[in-house]
């Protein structure tokens, strides 16, 4: 299938929060996947430059990820209605007050969604795909694994799925494809892309990560996040066992995916997912999409 999304591969490059910048998406686009940029913590003049940055170096397909927690969507949506983007990817929350306002301009919208009951709601509302995320992913997550999730959102809606969580080649492609999926969105993989632009301690830390050395925090906060263990992340399960509130717990995570992308492995937030563990070396783009569809 050449995608919906006018891809040569079924494969989306899942936002990374402050890290899928230019480099690392228009790598991706140009290697037959669809790039996506993050938008957090952007302002609308630093998107701007971030998509004339992706169009100077591919002609592909991109997407422009929407983090619907953000403070900075009611900016952000109005612009990419004036400016349309061949993809737009929503996540946490629900894209119902803009989706056809952004279709209409001839964006496609795809929802990442944790459940069967939010991935009918979503196809109720007329997006033209789904990331059906699982929680072995890095980063924000729900409680669902992908093997259980894909097959029964599949089953449940008429729209292409792509799977999400675990999927770093070609083994977890045919087995996504096997659940009832038309492809993937990858990330954990994408970190450790030559082109991405984070600290080589992080890198380093997702590529010593074995398969048990992520952990889940702010599951009380309801902000579960799957990231490599580290001393921040014990410090903070100590709080949280300790009953501490919700702003202390709060002000131990703020600003760390920042520190992590700076390379502070001990203090920073090394967002990554369980299959970290299947990653041996940094290379570029071009051959971990090669892993991925080897053709
Ligand atoms: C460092 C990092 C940052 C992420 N940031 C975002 C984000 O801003 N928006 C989003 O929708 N998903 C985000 N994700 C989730 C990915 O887009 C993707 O769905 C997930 O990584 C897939 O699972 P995998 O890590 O097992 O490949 C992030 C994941 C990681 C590892």
């Amino acid at each position: 299938m050449t995608t919906i999304l006018g891809t040569r591969y079924p494969l989306i490059q899942g936002a990374l929060a402050q890290i899928s910048l230019p480099p690392l998406v228009a790598a991706v686009s140009n290697a037959g996947g669809l790039g996506v940029l993050t938008t957090t913590n952007m302002t609308v003049a630093e998107l701007a430059a971030a998509i004339a940055a992706v169009r100077a170096a591919t002609d592909q397909p991109f997407g422009v990820n929407l983090m619907l927690q953000q403070p900075n969507m009611a900016e952000i949506v109005p612009y990419l209605i004036a400016h349309p983007v061949p993809v737009v990817t929503t996540s946490a929350g629900t894209p119902k007050a803009f989706c056809q306002a952004i279709q209409a301009v001839g964006t496609k919208v795809v929802a990442v969604i944790p459940s069967v009951k939010v991935a009918v709601k979503m196809a109720a509302l007329g997006v033209d795909a789904l990331v059906a995320e699982g929680m072995e992913s890095g980063g924000h997550i729900g409680t669902e694994t992908t093997f259980s999730l894909v097959q029964q959102v599949a089953a449940a809606v008429a729209l292409p799925v792509f799977a999400a969580g675990g999927i770093a080649d070609a083994a977890g492609v045919a087995a996504a494809q096997a659940l009832g999926a038309s492809g993937v969105q990858v990330g954990t993989a994408f970190l450790v892309a030559s082109e991405t632009p984070i600290a080589a301690a992080y890198k380093d830390a997702v590529i010593a990560a074995t398969d048990t050395d992520t952990v889940v925090t702010g599951r009380a906060l309801h902000d579960a996040v799957r990231s490599l263990k580290n001393p921040l992340t014990a410090a903070y399960l100590e709080a949280e066992a300790a009953g501490a509130d919700a702003d202390s717990l709060q002000a131990m995570t703020t600003g760390s995916l920042t520190r992590a992308i700076a390379g502070d492995v001990d203090h920073g937030t090394l967002m990554a997912g369980q299959i970290a563990g299947k990653l041996t070396r940094v290379e570029p783009v071009a051959a971990i999409v090669a892993r991925l569809f080897p053709n």
